[in-house]
């Protein structure tokens, strides 16, 4: 079991010198600011204030691990693509967050989240490009905010727009629709962490 109910919090990175070493299979929670990451996190384990979550963006400023008993971790990290944090922060952001995704050897999987009314902008399609070879998972956020057939629309408009090999799902912290599928699916992940094509690079 790699339980999601068992998550705990483990520790937070402002660094990358402070990221917790490598250790069992971890899956990132990555996406613009405010779209529902940490929301997502807490749906996961079924728990209400795991992880800290806003209705101001840029409430995650760190990236936060989460154990998952000795089987796996979880990592919220900082959203990205809000305006009014000072430009000096933002870059500190984008080289933790983008050290962490092309470098960590333990990352198993990503969890790029979207909100399903504004799916695939420049910023994530900037960070799917430094995925590369990992496992994807897109979550189209806040779908309890469309309609049926909305929804039905841009998932489909999602899944044409990205590689085959990447899950997408439609996903709400609210109504919890997607919840259970997609903890299974990346529990199933964690079970079996994949490949990664890429050799990681010493030290991270
Ligand atoms: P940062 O840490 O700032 O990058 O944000 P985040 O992506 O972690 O978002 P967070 O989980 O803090 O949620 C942001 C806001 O969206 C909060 O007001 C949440 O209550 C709301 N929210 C999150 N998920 C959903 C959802 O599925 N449906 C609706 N309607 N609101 C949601
Ligand atoms: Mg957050």
């Amino acid at each position: 079991m790699h339980g999601f109910s068992q998550a705990q919090f483990l520790r937070a990175a402002g660094r990358p010198a402070d990221l917790p070493p490598p250790g069992p299979p971890e899956i990132a929670f990555a996406g613009r600011s405010n779209v529902g990451k940490s929301s997502a996190i807490n749906a996961l384990a079924g728990r209400r204030s795991l992880a800290r979550t806003s209705k101001t963006p840029g409430r995650t400023q760190t990236i936060n691990f989460y154990r998952l008993g000795d089987a796996g971790r979880l990592a919220d990290l900082p959203g990205y693509g809000y305006a009014r944090v000072p430009l000096a922060m933002r870059a500190q952001w984008a080289e933790l967050i983008g050290a962490y995704l092309r470098q960590r050897p333990s990352l198993a999987a990503v969890v790029l989240i979207m909100d399903a009314r504004h799916p695939l902008t420049p910023l994530d399609l900037q960070l799917l490009g430094w995925l590369e070879r990992r496992r994807v998972l897109a979550l189209l956020s806040k779908a309890d905010k469309l309609s049926r057939a909305e929804q039905a629309a841009v998932l489909k408009n999602v899944r044409a727009a990205l590689p085959q090999d990447t899950e997408v799902r439609l996903f709400s912290s609210v109504t919890l629709q997607g919840v259970e599928e997609c903890r299974e699916l990346l529990e199933q992940w964690l079970g079996q962490p994949a490949e990664n094509k890429k050799p990681p690079v010493k030290g991270m």
